[in-house]
């Protein structure tokens, strides 16, 4: 190819935003609702303001924490046979905004995928990210879609005609969704895949319970500033004059339901304004805040199931640390 060429091509690749409009969140009303509530509730989906993302991030390179270290080095492992297993020419579909390591290990490892769609309700960061990605990637066309991934998808037209669509999903983000909303997501997504296409689900899976325990508890403090950010958040945001001090996170391994619980639980007996509005808490009282799921293949193959899809690959990481797992249409 001549310059000519690739700048022609960059070109006729420029991003094509799909705007499905999504919902905005209402943190305002969910805040209310959730505080109002027995027991008081707050979502996970809050934690991700840009403090909480740059936390995030702090937190992804805590050596406990070693679940994306984990998926990284599993997938650039597998990618030669994720590769033979997805076949040439996939529209790959990724929930939530990429052009981290994952998504770029992945387009550079498939064969010849002919587009990219990340689908994330937040517009500037769905933009950011396609845009870095389109400058690594000036062969596959991209087709962001601003919309909420838990719904089913339209699939934009590609230029060159995929042979099927493969939505990616790292990072075991489904394990912050509870059983009934998993469902539902996997449900949705094989609609946005359709008949001849596939998923690459990342599941964090069961292992020794220190050790999950730890992954969310480091030493460094930096998951408990990540979670007591939300809080930082609403005082900002919604005019609440939360204490931080008068706050603190725990996370604990739950047998019964197989996941790690996060709540912010209150030191003492206090009211806080939120919004003109009292919330009386007492002494150890929680506010539940996230819950990370781990999986067994039984679990997540019983899940697969309800939602019409089936495991028809699995990668394991050295000593069952983390799973890839492919799915197709039951
Ligand atoms: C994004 N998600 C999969 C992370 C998890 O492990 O549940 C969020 C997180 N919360 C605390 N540490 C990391």
């Amino acid at each position: 190819m001549n310059l000519l060429d690739t700048r022609l091509h960059r070109l006729a690749f420029a991003p094509t935003l799909l705007d499905l409009s999504p919902t905005p969140d209402d943190l305002h009303g969910d805040v209310l609702a959730g505080l109002s509530s027995a027991p008081k509730t707050l979502s996970s989906k809050y934690f991700y303001d840009e403090r909480g993302s740059q936390l995030f991030e702090a937190i992804t390179r805590q050596p406990e924490y070693d679940l994306t270290r984990t998926e990284i080095a599993l997938l650039q492992h597998v990618m030669p046979q994720v590769r033979d297993a997805v076949g040439s020419d996939a529209h790959v579909v990724e929930y939530g905004s990429g052009s981290g390591r994952k998504t770029q290990l992945l387009l550079a490892g498939l064969d010849s995928p002919v587009a990219y769609t990340p689908v994330e309700i937040s517009r500037e960061m769905l933009l950011d990210a396609t845009h870095r990605l389109a400058t690594a990637f000036p062969e596959v066309q991209m087709l962001p879609v601003c919309a909420d991934f838990t719904k089913p998808v339209p699939v934009p037209p590609s230029l060159m005609p995929a042979a099927r669509s493969l939505v990616f999903f790292p990072g075991s983000t489904l394990g912050n969704f509870d059983d009934a909303q998993s469902l539902d997501l996997l449900r949705a997504m094989r609609e946005t895949m359709g008949d001849d296409g596939a998923a690459l689900i990342g599941l964090d899976l069961v292992k020794d319970v220190a050790e999950m325990e730890a992954a969310y508890n480091d030493a460094a403090g930096v998951t408990a500033e990540f979670t007591l950010n939300l809080l930082a958040r609403l005082n900002r945001e919604l005019d609440a004059d939360f204490d931080l001090e008068a706050f603190a996170h725990r996370a604990v391994w739950s047998p019964d339901n197989s996941r790690i619980e996060t709540a912010i639980v209150s030191r003492r007996a206090q009211v806080v304004r939120v919004v003109g509005r009292r919330f009386a808490f007492d002494a150890d009282e929680a506010i539940h805040v996230e819950i990370s799921h781990k999986y067994t293949d039984a679990y997540f193959d019983e899940l697969a199931r309800r939602a019409g899809l089936r495991v028809v690959r699995r990668w394991n990481a050295p000593a069952d640390r983390f799973g890839l797992r492919l799915l197709e249409v039951a």
